[in-house]
């Protein structure tokens, strides 16, 4: 089949297709359930995703059982064009190109809700954004991303839902593995093959202790780098502490830190007072899903002519001092990196296509707000994760059942 086709950008988008679906044998698994029955026959599904070699696993799942899908990206610079090529070669429609501005790349989402996609999945909030405005008689949606339950939650208050979304983010089987160790991993390795500096010995900062920085700082401890972590949470900021990471304001790491690695969540977390002391030659990025959490504006105003070191490696001079920034302060793992490994989306995807399938089989009986992932579904993929790594457990007995509730 390769040979018919004379693309070799599509031949690669193929390749790494294919391994990316070796390592996530979950969502086989999950297919072969329900592909017979065709469970999404009928449904047309709009996603905004990262679009890489693991999306396009899940996107060709639902269309095995029956969906048909609208693709557009989730971050203008995360598009892995072999595998956009790859998805519109097996007749995927995919709005949006690497690179684009901000303006095209959100009427991708706007050119979706045309086609009246009966559910969602995003990353972000964005795509629920533009379609909470309007009445598109969407029947429900997942959010995958913690900044975009963030975002859900505030429109819920302002009651502005209009269908049921299931926050597949606050599945244990996503945010433990997905924000930890996927995102931990693949930080560290954006970062790596972005600025291919040396992490032994250095000092890095990791802003915000949640899942995704419990995952950066432990994989930075492990390549030898000395950890500070800032705060503002006291129980994460002791979480950090007791794991053996110093803890300070992030006024008092100026001095010290040779590499910040943003992950909040919030906004201008690293900004002018900051950037302004720091040392010569340190280097900025982000880990978490939108590009505010480093104020890129300051950088930008003080020098407008920065030197492209390479790909996605820019140098400001600040106060005549070298200030490096990674991927303009976007999704260091999906802009310098490839992503999170295939095993790890297999579990959030295996989330993301149960949630849909319950969804389908329940939209009637929903409320129009955020709804948790299911315990069922949350279970079932944590047991297909287990099994797919060829580990067993073992179940409660009578008695300790007993014993447990009397
Ligand atoms: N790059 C990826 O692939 C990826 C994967 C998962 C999540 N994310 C994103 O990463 C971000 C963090 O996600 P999470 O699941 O770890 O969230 P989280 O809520 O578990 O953790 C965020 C932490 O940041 C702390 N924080 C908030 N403001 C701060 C500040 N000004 N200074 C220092 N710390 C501060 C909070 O107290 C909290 O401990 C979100 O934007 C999320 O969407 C990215």
């Amino acid at each position: 089949m390769l040979l018919d086709y004379n693309s070799s950008i599509i031949e690669k988008g193929i390749k790494e297709f294919l391994w990316a679906k070796e390592n996530m044998s979950i969502i086989d698994k999950i297919i072969n359930k329900y592909k017979n029955k065709k469970t999404l026959e009928g449904y047309s599904i709009g996603i905004c995703l990262h679009i890489t070699k693991e999306t396009a696993v899940l996107v060709m799942g639902l269309k095995e059982l029956g969906a048909n899908i609208f693709l557009c990206p989730a971050n203008p610079l995360s598009i892995q064009e072999h595998i956009v090529s790859f998805l519109k070669y097996k007749e995927i429609i995919v709005y949006g190109e690497k690179g684009e501005p901000l303006q095209t790349f959100c009427k991708n989402m706007d050119r979706i809700l045309e086609k009246k996609p009966n559910m969602i999945i995003d990353d972000g909030g964005e795509f629920h954004k533009m379609a909470l405005r309007k009445n598109y008689n969407i029947f429900g949606g997942t959010e995958e991303t913690t900044s975009g339950i963030n975002r859900l939650k505030a429109w819920y208050q302002k009651k502005l839902f209009k269908y049921p979304i299931i926050g597949v983010n606050q599945s244990r089987t996503k945010y433990i593995f997905d924000n930890r160790y996927g995102t931990g991993q693949s930080s560290i390795e954006g970062i790596l093959r972005t600025s291919g500096i040396l992490l032994a010995g250095k000092r890095v900062i990791v802003c915000g202790y949640g899942h995704v920085g419990r995952g950066i700082a432990s994989c930075a401890k492990g390549l030898g780098a000395k950890v500070t972590v800032t705060e503002i949470d006291p129980i994460h900021a002791l979480e950090a502490f007791m794991d053996g990471f110093e803890v300070k304001p992030i006024s008092d790491t100026t001095t010290i830190g040779d590499l910040y690695i943003t992950c909040t969540g919030q906004v201008r977390v690293v900004r002018e007072e900051h950037i302004e002391k720091m040392k010569n030659g340190v280097i900025l990025c982000n880990a978490g899903h939108f590009d505010v959490e480093i104020d890129t504006n300051y950088l930008n105003k003080i020098d407008k002519n920065p030197t492209l070191i390479r790909k996605n490696f820019k140098c400001f001079i600040i106060n005549k001092k070298k200030i490096y920034l990674l991927s303009e302060g976007r999704v260091i793992n999906l802009v310098g990196g490839d992503g999170n490994p295939p095993e790890i989306m297999a579990f959030s995807f295996a989330n993301q296509l149960l949630s849909l399938i319950y969804l389908s089989k329940n939209y009637e009986k929903l409320e129009n707000k955020i709804y948790n992932v299911p315990k069922k579904i949350e279970n079932e993929s944590g047991r297909l994760a287990l099994h797919s790594f060829n580990i067993h457990i073992d179940t409660i007995t009578k008695e300790q059942a007993n014993y447990f509730y009397s």
